[in-house]
């Protein structure tokens, strides 16, 4: 990775999604997560603070060194033990079965080979287990489809790979994912195309 990928991009990223609109989706996303856990693009740990209290180890798989860096000072102050795995999401050394809960947070946007990833999300998970999952992507509007598939090549290069115009209804049910809930809406104070955001609980 360069210079951008892997020193810039993490301050500007970790700065970005600390916003406190996001942290109120993170910590109600996450209210009843249990069990043996895997979180997919950890990040720089911005989730940690936010897990239930009964909460103590997590697995986590994240492709950024830089953001691995970033996250250690929050591993250390929260608590949880974290077995984070630098490795890309599209291949996972893990057992089938081995989760019974999967968190995505603003990751599915990122992943290159999000069709690999979600059949391994799914093979690593337990049946009847639930991933957990905040994304943005493809808006319900014509018009805003529009800009995000006129902005994609630039947010691409500029956020590291992340696409404005996925369809994350159909990226999560592809693999076999049925729905237990999920929600479509803009969040608030962030452009329409960068905003559209899918959350809920997919169930294996
Ligand atoms: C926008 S950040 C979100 C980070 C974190 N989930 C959060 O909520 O703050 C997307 C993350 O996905 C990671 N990522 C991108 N492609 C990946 C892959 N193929 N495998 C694992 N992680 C990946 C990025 O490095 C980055 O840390």
């Amino acid at each position: 990775m360069g210079l951008y990928a892997d020193y810039i991009f993490p301050v500007c990223c970790d700065t970005m999604m600390s916003a406190p609109d996001l942290e109120r989706i993170r910590k109600y996303a996450l209210e009843n997560v249990a069990g043996e856990i895997l979180e997919i693009g950890f990040g720089t740990g911005l989730n940690l603070p936010h897990y239930p209290a009964g909460v103590e180890k997590i697995t986590a798989v994240e492709v950024s060194e830089g953001m691995n860096r970033k996250s250690l000072k929050r591993i250390e102050e929260s608590g949880i033990e974290v077995d984070c795995k630098i490795l890309d999401g599209k291949e996972l050394p893990m057992a089938n079965e081995s989760f019974d809960c999967i968190v995505s947070t603003w990751t599915l946007c990122s992943i290159k080979e999000i069709d690999s990833a979600m059949n391994e999300i799914y093979r690593v998970l337990r049946p009847g287990g639930r991933l957990v999952f905040v994304e943005h992507g493809l808006s319900n509007e014509r018009r805003v489809q529009r800009w995000q598939n006129f902005f994609n090549p630039f947010q691409k290069v500029f956020a590291v790979g992340c696409h404005l115009n996925r369809n994350m209804r159909a990226i999560i049910e592809k693999p076999g994912f049925s729905f237990e809930n999920i929600r479509e809406f803009y969040m608030e104070n962030v452009p329409k195309p960068l905003g559209y955001t899918y959350q809920g609980l997919a169930v294996k």
